[in-house]
């Protein structure tokens, strides 16, 4: 069992090992087989999807009456109904018409998901229905349906792990882990990724962007392209940015650090970020540590793409054509966007060689030799 697990944005601590949930399915199957010893029907075993599969299989393979499995899926939504909440049964992948039914569940906590259910079952015909849960959280549990089958009980807390999953990941761990109250942001299995993808205007951040994030399971976010979504929306930050943008210099700096905070707090189910077109000032590189440092995390390395000046103006010309993006098209805003780079943005190659985080990558060669290249330098860090 792993001493912590950190999943997004919370820590995980060793909670029930996997002998104890053994042994707990041992018992329980031990109960079921005894109340259907030398049964003549054909019981089904409804496994509530996603939660219950890992327990459905394990009790499964224990039990020796012949039983069928049928598993479905609850949906909930907001409804007409005076409770507010309905749910409703999304793919029984069998009958249970005329069947008893044991319906197998992860956990029960308020019981309400095992009250909808009992329901349900019922009016599509069983003729019997028990209750089989892993987990149960008595404390919390307030309806009078009676739980045939209870493994383990357990205090009101949050955990993942043999099914039962944080935002549907964790569910593979063979163990169950619990909130970590106190989270020990030292603990490097999950922790996300920070990378700066740096260079002047056209070095390639944004062509080499894409095959990244994909290795790596990152999220691109190019603090560029979300001003341009902003400007094409109309909206009033947009409005604001535009001109800005139009002239060829920056925006200012909490404009792109509430969008970048925005990103990071919403994203969910990837390895790390990529940063493209951010920090561009020491302001920001240093309101992007408080950022991390906040969060337990901190910038894990600047990958820098760099091209000479002339090859800045080639580029962006070329792609001038085919995008028609506003600050490519003239002369004199792409000359102003690279002063802007040299005056405002180069300053932090420095900041990060001090660090000890700055690769950089010579972006001259194809886009192929280019990639080839920060594949080679990513894989070593
Ligand atoms: P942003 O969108 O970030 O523009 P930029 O930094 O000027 O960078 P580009 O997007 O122009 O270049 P790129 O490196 O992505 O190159 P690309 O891959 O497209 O920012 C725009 C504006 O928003 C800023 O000026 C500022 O006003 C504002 N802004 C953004 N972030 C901000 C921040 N943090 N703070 C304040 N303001 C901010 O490649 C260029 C072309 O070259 C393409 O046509 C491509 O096909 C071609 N190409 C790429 N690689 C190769 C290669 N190896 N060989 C041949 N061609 C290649
Ligand atoms: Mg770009």
């Amino acid at each position: 069992m792993k001493n912590k697990v950190r999943l997004y944005d919370k820590t995980f601590k060793p909670f029930i090992t996997n002998a104890e949930i053994n042994e707990a399915i041992d018992r329980v199957a031990a109960c079921i087989n005894d109340d259907f010893r030398g049964c003549t029907d054909t019981p089904v075993l409804l496994c509530v999807l996603n939660g219950s599969i890992m327990f459905t299989a394990e009790l499964m393979k224990r039990l020796d009456f012949n039983c069928e499995i049928v598993s479905m899926k609850l949906s909930s939504y907001v409804g007409t109904r005076s409770t507010g909440k309905v749910r409703e049964v999304m793919g029984m992948t069998g009958s249970v018409d005329g069947k008893r039914v044991i319906i197998v569940e992860d956990i029960v906590d308020t019981g309400n998901t095992i009250e909808d259910l009992t329901r349900i079952v019922r009016e599509k015909g069983a003729t019997e229905v028990r209750i089989c849960t892993l987990l149960l959280k008595p404390d919390v549990y307030k309806k009078a349906i009676k739980l045939d089958y209870v493994a383990k009980e357990i205090p009101n807390d949050f955990i993942v792990g043999f099914g039962l999953d944080y935002d549907e990941i964790g569910r593979n761990f063979k163990d169950i882990y619990v909130l970590d109250p106190e989270p020990d942001y030292h603990v490097t299995e999950h922790k996300m990724n920070y990378y700066i993808l740096f260079g002047p205007p056209g070095a390639g951040k944004g062509t080499q962007a894409s095959a990244m994030v994909e290795k790596y399971n990152l999220c691109h976010i190019s603090t560029g392209a979300l001003l341009r979504k902003e400007i094409a929306a109309g909206s009033e930050l947009g409005l604001k940015a535009k001109s800005l943008i139009d002239a060829g210099q920056l925006v200012p700096d909490e404009v792109v650090e509430g969008m970048i905070e925005n990103e990071f707090n919403t994203v969910k189910g990837v390895s790390g970020f990529l940063l493209d077109g951010f920090p561009r000032t020491i302001a920001q590189a240093e309101a992007l540590d408080k950022m991390l440092d906040a969060r337990g995390e901190g910038v894990t390395s600047v990958v820098s793409i760099m091209i000479p000046d002339e090859m800045i103006k080639e580029r962006i010309q070329h792609r001038a054509a085919i995008e028609g993006r506003a600050d490519d098209a003239s002369e004199e805003t792409i000359n102003t966007r690279i002063r802007t780079y040299h005056e405002k943005t180069e300053p932090l190659v420095d900041f990060y060689r001090k660090a000890g985080k700055y690769v950089e990558i010579d972006g001259t060669g194809t886009i192929e030799e280019v990639r080839a290249k920060i594949f080679s330098t990513m894989d070593q860090l």
